[in-house]
């Protein structure tokens, strides 16, 4: 297909991103300097992309008509987020669409699919129920019962539309029959409350023709369910990172994604030591990944344009010791723009990505990144340039 004669200027390939998050306007900063035009169809409610993207289409990523006609105007059709009209993605495959990841993939955006697949490919994940909701009753004897079994500790998942903690409930074995009972969204996923040595992150990029490249595996904290900062390199025995980027290999070609994919695992203590179970899955570029803008040879955001329009994926090797990333979450001091001459007058060395959204309680609008020698320093000044952009820890001028 050639890129649509009615964007002037253009002559290479035109990318198309449903969704107008910070994913997409990251993706346009990689996007630049590589010739790649973007159009991004955005959401009047999206913030992020719009405010650095200029091709920006308006229209909702769960309006066929609006997908439809993005797909319409491009060589390639991709994703800022999953919430995607099913049936549309469907159509445009069959018309021959360049859909990257394919409605394939996209599906494993779902819990309950992620669990069933990955545990029939005998992939390693916690042990699990899914409870479909058709007989609440019969759902509440299987919840208690499995509650019973995990010692009453048992972590319940919204099979879909969660993110950041939301939807992730931890509950015990007295009150998860009542939640089961009262719950009337999508199905839901239970799993034990596992002791957890640690979590890590593996990315790998997957081309259609079956080129994969998988980054080193990176350390996650979360706080409060939500992504907190991310580290490279894990501290983990290489046999654990080796068999984390093997599992990561594996759901690559399990999911058949294209593009960036980001396999969550847990660090658990198995019988001769530490294991890695899968956690979840996102099939595109991720928050876990953010630190490969400077702190690796490729970045995820142009790795992911390579690998969505078939191109050769660039190396993944670190290009510092250490790297640290922290998100930078919203709070009540309101716009940390007001605040970056601080932060860089502390932390010169921080590499400062705000996404130019509106500062809310929880909301993840920017972060930074840190590179250095020593993993303690680096997380330490990474944390202090955080802190300063979000107004917290009684550092704000
Ligand atoms: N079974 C479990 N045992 C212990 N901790 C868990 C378990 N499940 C989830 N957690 C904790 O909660 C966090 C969030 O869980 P999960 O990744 O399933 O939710 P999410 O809201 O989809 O996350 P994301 O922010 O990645 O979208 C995990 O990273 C982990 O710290
Ligand atoms: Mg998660």
């Amino acid at each position: 297909m050639t890129p649509d004669a009615a964007v002037a200027g253009t002559t290479g390939p035109v990318v198309g991103v449903v969704g107008g998050g910070q994913l997409a306007r990251m993706l346009a900063e990689a996007a630049t300097p590589m010739g790649v035009h973007l159009r991004v169809l955005a959401a009047p409610s999206d913030e992020g992309a719009a405010e650095v993207v200029p091709d920006v289409v308006v229209g909702r990523a769960d309006d066929p008509a609006a997908v439809r006609s993005l797909a319409a105007s491009v060589d390639v059709v991709t994703f800022d987020h999953e919430n995607v009209d099913h049936g549309v993605l469907e159509e445009l495959e069959a018309a021959g669409v360049a859909v990257r990841p394919s409605l394939r993939t996209l599906r494993f955006s779902d819990k309950a699919h992620q669990r069933r697949e990955f545990a029939a490919a005998g992939l390693p994940v916690p042990d699990f129920v899914v409870l479909d909701g058709t007989d609440p009753a019969a759902d509440a004897d299987a919840a208690g019962a499995f509650a019973e079994r995990h010692g009453g500790r048992v972590v319940v998942k919204a099979s879909r539309g969660g993110y950041d903690g939301r939807g992730v409930w931890m509950l015990d074995a007295a009150s998860v029959g009542g939640f089961v009972t009262g719950w009337s969204g999508a199905p839901l996923v239970l799993e034990p409350r596992l002791d957890l040595l640690g979590e890590v992150a593996v990315l790998a990029a997957r081309r259609p023709s079956g080129e994969v490249a998988t980054w080193p595996v990176l350390e996650t904290v979360q706080v409060d369910g939500m992504c907190d900062e991310v580290v490279l390199p894990a501290p983990v025995d290489a046999s654990v990172a080796d068999r984390a980027a093997e599992v990561g290999a594996q759901v690559a070609e399990v999911t058949g994604a294209v593009g960036v994919l980001a396999v969550e695992l847990f660090v658990v203590a198995g019988a001769t030591g530490p294991e890695v179970l899968v956690n979840e899955i996102a099939p595109r570029v991720h928050n876990s990944g953010h630190l490969t803008i400077e702190g690796c040879a490729t970045s995820q955001f142009e790795q992911h344009l390579r690998a969505v329009l078939d191109w050769p994926l660039g190396p993944t090797h670190p290009t510092a010791p250490v790297a640290v990333m922290v998100n930078v979450v919203g709070g009540d001091a309101g716009d940390p723009r007001d605040r970056q001459a601080a932060a860089l007058a502390n932390v010169p060395e921080a590499h400062l990505h705000l996404y130019g959204k509106t500062s809310r309680p929880g909301r993840k609008i920017g972060h930074v990144t840190v590179l250095g020698a020593e993993r303690g320093a680096v997380r330490a000044r990474a944390r202090e340039a955080a802190d300063l952009l979000a107004g917290v820890g009684g550092s704000t001028p």
